[in-house]
């Protein structure tokens, strides 16, 4: 049978059955509606009422009361770590609901938040979910334009914040960047502010409410809001080859059953099982895999506010060892980078709680999985590499741990209800093994983006209209003769740094906001740690002999527009860019230039000035 042979009423079938592990307040009678033409309106589970909070607190508070829902660990290590139990959850989601409540927040308000790894952005938006509020996390490293932007786009009521959060050695002053931010975000009425760093800070008098000032007045019970299967659940911001990043809506019911699912199937996650996923909360992973997935299954997940560095590299491992985690989930780029420190740090640690490893977030390269898998689970942990993406809401090719094979670098097979195909560029579906293809899923899925915020066509155009009646995800992948993917990286202009997606022109916008610039082309070139590096090859109106501080000076641009986790690490500055006579920069000239590919640059007989290419070659960066 072909690799892609998929029967949709299996598919229904499945994700039934997976909709029998949920308390509803009414069940469903259509699994799914709607399909990937027209206008891509998918339901599923439609008739279906819940509040995921019911599932993922309140029915462990009555079954299992003392167990641990949420381990602690803050930034410095000599702070006690703190465990909440699932009764305390409960309280706390209850009281913080009811706080919103006496705002005036009602359901379907956006509330953001832009905080540290506290428990309190975990029960602020578990409580947000609960009053049928829609949470859109802000990941904290983004500067005060980049909130600005996202508080302006989903119409946010509310902001809730830390005075301040630690970052190893750093306290991040996030309420003063929350104040920057909205001296223009008219939308936004309230501002909570949970007492954390006490950093000096202002606060204004009708805006700003300090939390355990409004928790003296909360109520430890609160009935959720009832919700439809399509009512929202959250926006999250993330980039794409266009345009300002776009916040992506996902749904109640669909999502948590892929969550819940997911998290149990990939991880094979048992009742005692300590998980611990690295993700900040501001990421697609923070939500689904921190948080829902692991409360929604009932189990006990870490949440750890520093970084792996602080106060040295052996952080991570002794949290292991500390907190018998058995099941450690993060990115390519902390491996790579805390494999750098050396093999002798992890083995002073006894870590033979673990069972699962996981990767996710990039490609991971063998060699980095080869160390993962030595260093971290001694040669007896399977390590799941699980592909997917802020869209897809959940995982949807992985190994699963314990059942199937695992191979370095390759995610292998999808999920059970995940239908993955490989299509050629002119749309044609490629059957069998594949060595490059553009990786599309055929069918809908329950925990996908439903809608763009604000902006339906833009979702259809952007994931619907390159390759016809499928949704195309922007990787490219190979399959193997055993049907197993290989994710091989974006196709589009999006550049994965670190884990983290940017779109090339919002990098050029930044840079270009610098008035010495006249344009700009970035690219993603081969980084030994981060994966890809940011290359920005950069004109400007006049020579300036100060070439140290002008890049400087570019970096803090990029800094102040998106936030320091954007800055270029090569900036060249070129005195023209290969263009073709119609305008159009030939980014893939510049890509192979930043490759080293020098021998395969192509045609530049169509460029505008050809010698263009050798005058950048010459001053190449890497
Ligand atoms: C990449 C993160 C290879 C991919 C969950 C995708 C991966 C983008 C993997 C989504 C993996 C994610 N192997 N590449 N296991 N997981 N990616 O939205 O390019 O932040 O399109 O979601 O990360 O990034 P996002």
């Amino acid at each position: 049978m072909s690799a892609t042979n998929y029967d949709l009423k299996k598919i229904l079938e499945h994700w039934d059955n997976e909709a029998k592990n949920f308390q509803w307040h009414r069940s469903h009678q259509t699994t799914l509606e709607g399909d990937f033409t027209g206008d891509v309106k998918i339901k599923w589970f439609k008739e279906a009422q819940t509040n995921i909070t019911l599932n993922a607190v309140d029915r462990h508070a009555k079954t299992t009361p003392q167990k641990t829902a949420i381990i602690f660990e803050a930034n410095h290590p000599d702070t006690p770590a703190q465990e909440i139990s699932y009764l305390e959850l409960s309280t706390a989601v209850n009281r913080m609901a009811s706080v919103y409540k006496n705002l005036g927040i009602k359901k379907g308000d956006v509330i953001c938040f832009y905080m540290g790894m506290t428990p309190e952005l975990v029960i602020g938006v578990l409580a947000a979910a609960r009053i049928g509020a829609i949470h859109s996390v802000v990941f904290g490293g983004f500067s005060a334009q980049s909130l600005a932007g996202r508080i302006e786009d989903s119409g946010a009521v509310c902001l809730v914040t830390n005075d301040g959060a630690y970052r190893g050695e750093k306290i991040i002053n996030l309420k003063d960047i929350c104040d920057e931010a909205l001296k223009n975000c008219p939308t936004i009425q309230n501002v909570i502010v949970h007492t954390h760093t006490k950093n000096a800070h202002q606060m204004l008098s009708g805006r700003d409410h300090y939390l355990h000032e409004l928790l003296k007045n909360s109520d430890p019970q609160f009935p959720f809001e009832i919700m439809n299967a399509e009512d929202p659940l959250f926006i999250l911001y993330t980039s794409g080859s266009t345009g300002k990043p776009k916040g992506l809506l996902h749904t109640t019911a669909g999502y948590m059953v892929h969550a819940a699912y997911s998290f149990r199937e990939v991880f094979d996650f048992k009742e005692n099982d300590i998980f611990w996923c690295t993700a900040d909360l501001g990421w697609i992973t923070g939500h689904t895999y921190t948080t829902y997935g692991p409360l929604l299954n009932g189990g006990t997940t870490l949440i750890f506010e520093g970084i792996p560095t602080f106060p040295n590299g052996e952080r991570f491992w002794q949290v292991i060892e500390k907190h018998k985690v058995t099941h450690f989930y993060t990115a390519p780029t902390a491996i790579r980078s805390l494999e750098a420190l050396g093999d002798e740090l992890p083995q002073k640690y006894k870590m033979g709680s673990l069972k699962v490893l996981g990767s996710v977030g990039e490609p991971i390269n063998e060699e980095a999985w080869e160390w993962f898998h030595l260093n971290v689970g001694k040669g007896n942990c399977p390590i799941v590499d699980t592909w997917w993406q802020t869209e897809t809401g959940g995982i949807m090719i992985s190994t699963l741990a314990n059942k199937t094979e695992c191979v370095p670098s390759f995610a292998t097979y999808p999920l059970q209800g995940i239908t993955p195909i490989l299509v050629d560029n002119t749309g044609d579906e490629l059957k069998e093994s594949v060595n490059e293809g553009n990786l599309c899923i055929k069918y809908p899925w329950p925990s996908m983006a439903r809608s763009i915020w604000g902006d339906h066509e833009r979702f259809i155009q952007t994931y619907f209209t390159t390759y016809k009646g499928c949704y195309f995800t922007g990787d490219g992948a190979k399959r193997d003769q055993l049907n197993r993917y290989r994710i091989t990286g974006r196709v589009d202009d999006v550049i994965n740094v670190s884990g983290h997606r940017f779109g090339t022109a919002e990098i050029e916008d930044a840079i270009d906001e610098h008035h010495d610039v006249v344009e700009s082309a970035v690219i993603g070139y081969p980084h030994p740690i981060k994966g890809q590096g940011i290359y920005a090859f950069v004109i400007c109106h006049h020579k300036r002999s100060d070439t140290e501080v002008l890049e400087k000076e570019i970096r803090d641009m990029v800094t102040k527009v998106i936030g320091p986790i954007a800055k270029p690490d090569l900036i060249q500055f070129v005195d023209a860019l290969p263009k073709t006579r119609s305008g159009k920069i030939m980014r893939r000239i510049l890509r192979k230039i930043g490759e080293n590919e020098l021998g395969s640059l192509g045609d530049t007989s169509t460029l505008l000035d050809p010698d263009v290419v050798n005058r950048i070659i010459k001053g190449k960066k890497n």
